[in-house]
């Protein structure tokens, strides 16, 4: 198979070299693609030195396929060129993943929907979103889900090598004038991940409701999501309130998310994963199980992903793989 990066010095493009090789998806070619800043510097893989191109369509002729992570601009323009020339394109960006004829896909939740792919594109959800949507498909495929409210904490890496920069600069008590973040982001904890809307909810935010919807296919699911940048390199963690439509036990949900595909469940009500912990994993780590005290048939969990690798990297491979099983 011919596969091609495009974003691949980014923080998720490395994770994604890393991922094909530890998965041992069998590439036989591998293309290379960044920004003009990139062309011609190398990036070690496998044993070899592969040397970094630009998108264009003689950079795509031959790909069978085409992870993009570069941003949306990026996947906007060279997604249906690429697709064009016969290559799947398992797009990493915010482009395509509101189109009705692109699937949104997380394979342990909604695989067969890949199948049906009319523009040759495969959108890969949000971060927070996927750790989120596979934590929620095990409590509803348990008693079905009713309503959902999410506060989430994500990781300076979140916004990719940029965001990382500016934390650690600020870390050395430098100044970080190219900080994606709305405040200081070092010793603080900022309520804002892209840019409000007239009624007050944040483009991240936003994202989270309708991508879950779409996923879970419950386009009238009610989802609410508060979603907070803090300071920590790598994972991301999601409080989630859900509301079930029959009636669920402590154990029965822990049941239900131990046996699903891709969850790993802690060991007591006392155990829980943290981001230090978990990074460097594929799994989606899900801990403090509770029923609500005064509300019937509402649960709370805490569940936390490695951004890069579930929430990025790892689940565009688990795409792939999903592709070469046809
Ligand atoms: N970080 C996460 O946790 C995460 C999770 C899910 C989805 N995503 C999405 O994944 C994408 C990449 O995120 P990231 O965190 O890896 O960002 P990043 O670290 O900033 O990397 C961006 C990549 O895009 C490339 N690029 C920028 N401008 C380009 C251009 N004009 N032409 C070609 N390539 C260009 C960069 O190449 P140069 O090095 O040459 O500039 C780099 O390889 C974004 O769409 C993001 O929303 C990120």
């Amino acid at each position: 198979m011919h596969l091609a990066i495009l974003g691949a010095t980014g923080a998720v493009g490395r994770t994604m070299m890393e991922v094909l090789a530890e998965r041992a998806i069998p590439v036989e070619r591998l293309t290379l693609l960044a920004s003009e800043r990139s062309a011609g510097t190398t990036l070690p893989w496998q044993g070899r030195e592969i040397t970094l191109g630009v998108p264009s369509d003689e950079a795509f002729r031959g790909v069978d396929i085409a992870l993009f992570s570069a941003g949306a601009s990026r996947s906007t323009e060279w997604g249906p060129r690429a697709a064009a020339r016969g290559t799947v394109v398992v797009d990493n960006s915010s482009a395509w993943r509101t189109d009705p004829e692109v699937p949104l896909v997380v394979p342990e939740v909604n695989a067969p929907s890949m199948a049906a792919r009319p523009r040759g594109i495969i959108a890969n959800p949000n971060c927070s979103t996927i750790q989120l949507v596979v934590a929620l498909k095990a409590i509803h495929d348990a008693a079905g889900l009713g309503r959902v409210v999410v506060t989430t904490l994500q990781s300076v890496s979140g916004a990719g090598e940029t965001g990382r920069e500016a934390w650690r600069l600020e870390a050395r008590g430098e100044r970080a004038p190219g900080s994606p973040f709305a405040r200081t982001i070092v010793g603080n904890v900022i309520p804002q991940i892209g840019d409000f809307d007239a009624e007050g909810w944040t483009g991240e935010e936003r994202k989270m409701i309708g991508e879950t919807r779409k996923i879970l296919s419950l386009p009238d699911l009610p989802v609410t999501a508060t979603c907070v940048r803090v300071p920590v390199d790598i994972g991301h963690c999601v409080q989630v309130m859900v509301e079930t439509e029959r009636e669920l036990s402590g154990t029965d949900a822990r049941h239900a998310l131990a046996s699903f595909p891709g969850i790993r469940l802690a060991e007591s009500a006392r155990a829980f994963p943290t981001p230090l912990e978990i990074a460097g994993r594929d799994e989606v780590f899900v801990g403090r199980v509770r029923t609500d005290p005064f509300l019937p048939r509402v649960l709370h969990l805490w569940v936390v992903a490695d951004n890069l690798r579930k929430g990025a990297a790892t689940n565009a491979v688990q795409i792939v793989e999903q592709l070469l099983r046809g």
